[in-house]
């Protein structure tokens, strides 16, 4: 068997960080969008279709390479999974959240295209989901940096597989 690769392959590394780039403006946008009319910014949708992409390819590209070599203790994959996983929640509740009533101006998406209504749940409790979301998002974020942190400590290379 061939012996696992010292860093995750480029297209791994390369949308980590893509990723960590868009959700600053994700969350800058989202804080300071037409948040009154409960419908994002055409650049805050926009953002979010960046980020599927850019995670998809991700998901994608992790199907076929390897992990690089190591220990990864339970709780940091759990941490992983979970950054996924409310990644996509914020993508679903985000679309959910998005009222296209004839009350209101129109939410949109690249270039105009208007964003259909999910009309599952309530948007106002999307909205309230996406919000919390968020705060949960960056909770994660807290353990995953510090985990990284803790782990470079022990062994100054560990930062070297993501980068
Ligand atoms: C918004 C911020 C971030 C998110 C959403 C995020 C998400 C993830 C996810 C899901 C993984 C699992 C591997 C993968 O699927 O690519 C990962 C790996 C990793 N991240 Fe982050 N990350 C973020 C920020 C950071 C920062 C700031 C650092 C550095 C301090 C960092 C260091 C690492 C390292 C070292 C790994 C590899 C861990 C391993 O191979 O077990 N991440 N990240
Ligand atoms: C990971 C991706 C995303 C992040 C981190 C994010 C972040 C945020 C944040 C921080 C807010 C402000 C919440 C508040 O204070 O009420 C917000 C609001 C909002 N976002 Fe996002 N967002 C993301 C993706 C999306 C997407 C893809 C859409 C829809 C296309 C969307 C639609 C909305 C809407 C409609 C609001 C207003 C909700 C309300 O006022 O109830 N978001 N977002």
């Amino acid at each position: 068997m061939a012996s696992a690769p010292r860093k995750w392959h480029w297209i791994v590394r390369l949308s980590h960080w893509t990723t960590v780039v868009l959700l600053v403006p994700l969350f800058y946008t989202g804080l300071t969008g037409r948040m009154g009319h409960f419908s994002p910014s055409e650049t805050h949708a926009n953002l979010g279709v960046a980020l599927l992409v850019v995670l998809l390819v991700r998901l994608l590209t992790k199907t076929v390479v390897a992990r690089p070599a190591g220990y990864r203790s339970r709780i940091s994959a759990l941490v992983q999974a979970a950054l996924y996983v409310v990644l996509f929640g914020l993508l679903v509740s985000g679309v959910a959240a998005v009222q296209n009533t004839a009350f209101l101006p129109r939410a949109t998406v690249l270039g105009g295209l208007e964003i259909p209504t999910l009309g599952l749940v309530q948007p106002q409790l999307a909205g309230l989901v996406h919000r919390w979301m968020g705060y949960v998002l960056i909770g994660l974020v807290g353990l995953h940096v510090a985990s990284a942190i803790w782990r470079w400590i022990g062994d100054r290379s560990f930062l070297s597989r993501i980068v």
